[in-house]
């Protein structure tokens, strides 16, 4: 038996790299698998329905179920035909791992409104949309039965959306967007017995194949574990859509080779408070407080591009 013998599970983006991984671990786990991909190409072109296809052949020919799935995940009709294709098909829906994603790096005063529209739209959108539509169902399913859904949200945050790269004004807001959305939705869906969780990943992809230098750091050495395989990533994700993670909600994990963390966002580092209504002079003495021992910047981050 499986871990995931009996559940459905949508893994977005799920034709290459990340997605792909988790689409293979959860099928040969016993999951049957609604594998999305709308086939995007690195510039944006697209529309090929052979990565989904392939995923699917190669989770049926290792004797899994899967399905393949067309949409764009920020399309909403075509993100709730998604979740009801996986409910029509196999009978339920019990796992989705939001994964699509897309990369338009440009410095801040390069960017089009075609690229920062585009990644805010494939990340924060094409999470929320699936998720809105699972979230729907698992609602009907907890006021039918009176008792916890038992479902699991797996999001892919990114490292640059929490510590803020260079060159990535979109990205990175749109993945803040996602570690954001994890929290509120963790919040709003804990009573039906859904969790939702993030990862933030590292892992060699076309994405990461495509970024200077990376692509070296990450190659398999001979000889050595494989860390920075997609499976590695899949793995922690698998964890978070199993039972073993009872009781964790809300979290982001960074998972790189062979480290993972458990990340916390914003929170108060200093304070300084006042019994008075503040003025520009009261903030900029309570301002000695507020930097005693911290940094007044942030380092720069200026990546070789334009
Ligand atoms: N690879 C890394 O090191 C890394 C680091 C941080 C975050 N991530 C995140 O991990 C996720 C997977 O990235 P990857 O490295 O495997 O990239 P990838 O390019 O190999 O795979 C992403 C897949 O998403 C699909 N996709 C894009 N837009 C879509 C849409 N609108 N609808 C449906 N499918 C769509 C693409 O066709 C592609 O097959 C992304 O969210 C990415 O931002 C990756």
């Amino acid at each position: 038996m499986g871990r995931f013998e009996g559940k459905v599970a949508i893994v977005t983006g799920a034709g290459r790299g990340i997605g792909r991984a988790h689409s293979l671990l959860l099928a040969s786990e016993g999951a049957c698998v609604v594998v999305n991909d709308f086939g995007g190409g690195m510039a944006g072109e697209g529309n090929d329905a052979t990565p989904a296809q392939q995923v699917v052949n190669e989770i049926t020919t290792a004797g899994g179920t899967a399905v393949a799935n067309f949409a764009s995940v920020s399309n909403w009709a075509e993100a709730e035909a998604m979740i009801a294709q996986a409910v029509t098909t196999f009978g339920r829906l019990d796992i989705l791992v939001n994964n699509a994603g897309i990369l338009r790096d440009r410095m801040s005063f390069s960017m089009t409104e075609q690229e920062f529209d585009s990644v805010i739209d494939v990340h924060l959108k094409g999470h929320f949309a699936p998720s809105r539509f699972a979230a729907a169902y698992w609602r009907e399913q907890f006021k039918a039965t009176n008792a916890p859904v038992n479902a699991k949200i797996v999001n892919t945050a990114s490292e640059s959306g929490l510590y803020g790269n260079g060159g990535q004004a979109n990205y990175a807001a749109a993945k803040a967007g996602i570690a954001s959305m994890t929290i509120v939705m963790a919040r709003e869906l804990e009573r039906l017995g859904v969790r939702v969780n993030a990862i933030a990943p590292v892992a060699r992809t076309r994405l990461t194949e495509a970024t200077p230098g990376a692509g070296e750091y990450m190659a398999k050495k001979d000889g050595l574990p494989d860390q920075f395989a997609p499976e590695n990533v899949a793995a922690v994700m698998g964890w978070l859509a199993s039972d073993l993670s009872a009781g964790v909600t809300g979290q982001v994990f960074k998972v790189m080779g062979g480290m993972v963390q458990l990340l916390k966002g914003w929170r108060p580092i200093t304070q300084s408070s006042d019994e008075m209504e503040w003025s520009i002079d009261s903030i900029d003495s309570a301002s000695a407080t507020l930097f005693d021992g911290q940094p007044r910047g942030v380092p720069p981050f200026m990546p070789d591009i334009e």
